[in-house]
């Protein structure tokens, strides 16, 4: 298991250890996992290319540092409680062994269907164990997996499918959100129309709602694992081997496959996790994200069971079915470190305080945020009324791409600031530019955020577009990984993230591209031309404002506005849905026939203050007309 950090100077002193000799920092601490073979280098790297690998020839499987290395000694350990959707239905608790079996199983069952080390492998799964035992299945046998949120639309679905080529789907009927059920299959089946390398699907009961199974591909998954052995030897995997893709929104077009690798993924994962919450054994930890995004990866599965941690996995959602439900769950199983989202926190600061009131909360003794700017308001109240005061708050910013928590609180042990958060992990060296890439040195400064040494869970490349991983992370400023997010550190030095600075959008914690949803938009026949930005909006930190140039013949505005929103949910999924449509007759440009964004972003924020100056646009009667329309 990994040393954790205790205290402030032993935070000071492993910081400065890992800046000034990062590979024995790092060699130290990949000591603590199993390696089939131990690597012959730490570190090599070049931000230019970019080509980064850890712990060079090292060869290892993450599921026997999950399992193999923890079965002595955890065994009858719990490593999964699940609580489902419906609080009538019974609760499930794996313990290591049981999960092990289960992965082992299923990864022969895998095998049996012809999937293969390197094959890719869709999960479009719900919240449960399975999903899990899906993800540590192909990771035992080598296969890629690219989780997909189950809330992806058909179409967002195939074009995933598409970019990795992938082999196999694994799927549920259907899946239980609140109060509706959802089908799953079926989207599956029409994503499928679309895409031609689908060999095997693989469906889990869990709605029990009909399905189509097509002969000789589709196959139930209780029937899959039917008679098949639990026993299973790990491939064996090189630390660079690809270990999982996953999707993520830009600032331009389609999302990209953001690539994690064996070796530095796994000493990451545990690491952060092990000293940013301060996990303990005998803890019980809850993370609330879906399996679908990052944090499900290194927060919900990798970090905590390659910690030997409990983990919770909840299926539902925080209201259904009431208010109170998180709450209740963290008092049901004592949870000790609770890790969430502020839409989340700022969704239920809306009920007020009495779905919390009945609800003791005295077993936590961390709570954790994550996606977005937590704002000092929602800070205020998670701090005082969830942790009652005496919790520490873990504000940790990250990314898909960076694979784990780069800046947070170490809780208990580094200080806490509402709104900021605060300082890097060990290992994680930053650096804040202008605009042209100069450095802003000292405290006071405000710029762009970059890494200018690699960690070990940074994305190695884009799927199938190496060049596009060099654009997008590599190519902004020379020599260093840019974020795409704004930055401040203050007077003692904490960093407080200001948010995206490219073309994103962070919907509830989800990145959009603006030019995705834009794309979406115009593919609804009527639509001329669109342009999409983001706003503040109270629950999802920002919503999506679209202005749109239609043809508005045999419609009404308002009809049109909620076809657009359609087009885009069916094309995306309803997480990309505008909040607003505006209806204009054209769309601010410069001379070159840019759209002027910056104007769109203050009419959607209602903030007409330092428009600037809009008489160089190539329209500039047409902000007067966007402005009235929006009703300001
Ligand atoms: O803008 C930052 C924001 O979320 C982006 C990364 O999104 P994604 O890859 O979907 O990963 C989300 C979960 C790790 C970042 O570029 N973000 C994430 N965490 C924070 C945050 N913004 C402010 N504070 C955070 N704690």
């Amino acid at each position: 298991m990994i040393q954790k950090i205790q205290t402030l100077s032993g935070y000071i002193h492993e910081y400065q250890k890992s800046i000034t000799q990062p590979e024995e920092f790092w060699g130290r601490v990949a000591e603590s996992f199993h390696w089939q073979q131990k690597w012959d280098q730490v570190v090599s790297w070049d931000f230019e290319k970019p080509d980064v690998k850890w712990f060079l020839n090292g060869k290892l499987n993450i599921t026997e540092n999950i399992f193999e290395r923890h079965l002595y000694t955890l065994g009858d350990k719990p490593a999964i409680i699940w609580e489902p959707n419906d609080p009538s239905e019974a609760s499930i608790t794996l313990t290591y062994r049981e999960l092990y079996e289960k992965t082992c199983q299923f990864a022969n069952a895998m095998l049996e269907q012809g999937i293969q080390k390197g094959d890719r492998v869709i999960i479009y799964m719900p919240m449960v164990p399975e999903a899990a035992i899906a993800m540590l299945a192909c990771a035992r046998i080598g296969a890629v997996h690219s989780v997909v949120f189950a809330g992806f639309s058909a179409n967002s679905l195939a074009d995933r499918i598409i970019d990795c080529q992938a082999k196999a789907i694994l799927t549920s009927d259907g899946n239980f959100r609140g109060t509706k059920t959802i089908p799953v299959k079926a989207v599956v089946d029409e994503a499928l129309e679309k895409t031609r390398t689908i060999e095997k699907i693989i469906v889990l009961k869990r709605t029990n709602i009909e399905v189509t199974m097509k002969e000789g591909r589709d196959i139930w998954w209780h029937e899959a694992i039917e008679g098949v052995s639990t026993a299973h030897q790990a491939e064996v995997m090189d630390s660079e081997d690809l270990f999982f893709i996953l999707y993520t929104s830009g600032s331009t077009g389609k999302p990209k496959g953001v690539v994690h690798s064996c070796g530095g993924y796994m000493v990451y994962a545990e690491y952060s996790f092990a000293n940013v919450f301060q996990y303990s054994q005998g803890d019980v930890y809850w993370c609330t994200a879906d399996i679908g995004w990052i944090t499900g990866h290194s927060y919900i599965v990798y970090g905590p069971l390659l910690a030997g941690a409990t983990s919770i996995m909840f299926e539902g959602v925080p209201t259904h079915p009431h208010p109170g439900r998180f709450w209740e769950i963290v008092d049901k199983y004592k949870v000790n470190q609770f890790y969430t989202a502020p839409t989340a926190i700022r969704a239920l600061q809306a009920y007020g305080l009495d779905p919390v009131e009945p609800y003791k909360l005295d077993s936590l003794k961390v709570i954790g945020s994550v996606g977005e700017p937590i704002n000092e308001e929602a800070w205020h109240w998670y701090h005082d009324h969830i942790g009652k005061g005496k919790c520490p708050i873990v504000d940790t910013w990250w990314q898909t791409e960076t694979g784990g928590i780069l800046i947070s609180p170490i809780a208990g042990v580094t200080p806490t600031k509402p709104a900021f958060a605060t300082l890097p992990l060990p290992g994680v060296q930053l650096m804040i530019v202008d605009n042209e890439g100069n450095e802003l040195k000292g405290n006071g400064v405000e710029g762009n955020l970059c890494v200018k040494f690699p960690w070990p869970s940074m994305l190695r490349t884009t799927y199938g577009d190496h060049e596009r991983c060099r654009q997008t992370y590599f190519s902004s400023f020379k020599g260093l990984y840019f974020t795409g997010d704004g930055v401040k550190r203050d007077h003692d030095g904490y960093y407080r993230i200001l948010g995206r600075v490219d073309d994103v959008i962070n919907v509830s914690g989800h990145r959009m591209g603006t030019a995705e949803v834009e794309n979406a938009i115009n593919e609804h026949p009527k639509v001329i031309e669109s342009a999409v930005v983001g706003y503040p909006h109270d629950i999802k930190g920002q919503g999506i404002y679209a202005f749109a140039i239609c043809d508005l013949e045999g419609r009404t505005e308002a009809s049109l506005k909620e076809e657009i929103k359609q087009t885009v949910s069916k094309i995306i999924g309803p997480i990309a849905k505008p909040d607003q449509v505006q209806i204009v007759s054209g769309l601010p440009k410069t001379r070159s026939g840019k759209i002027m964004r910056r104007i769109l972003r203050k009419v959607a924020s209602k903030d007409l203050n330092n428009m600037g100056d809009t008489s160089t646009l190539l329209n500039p009667d047409v902000v007067e007309e966007i402005i009235k329309g929006a009703g300001l």
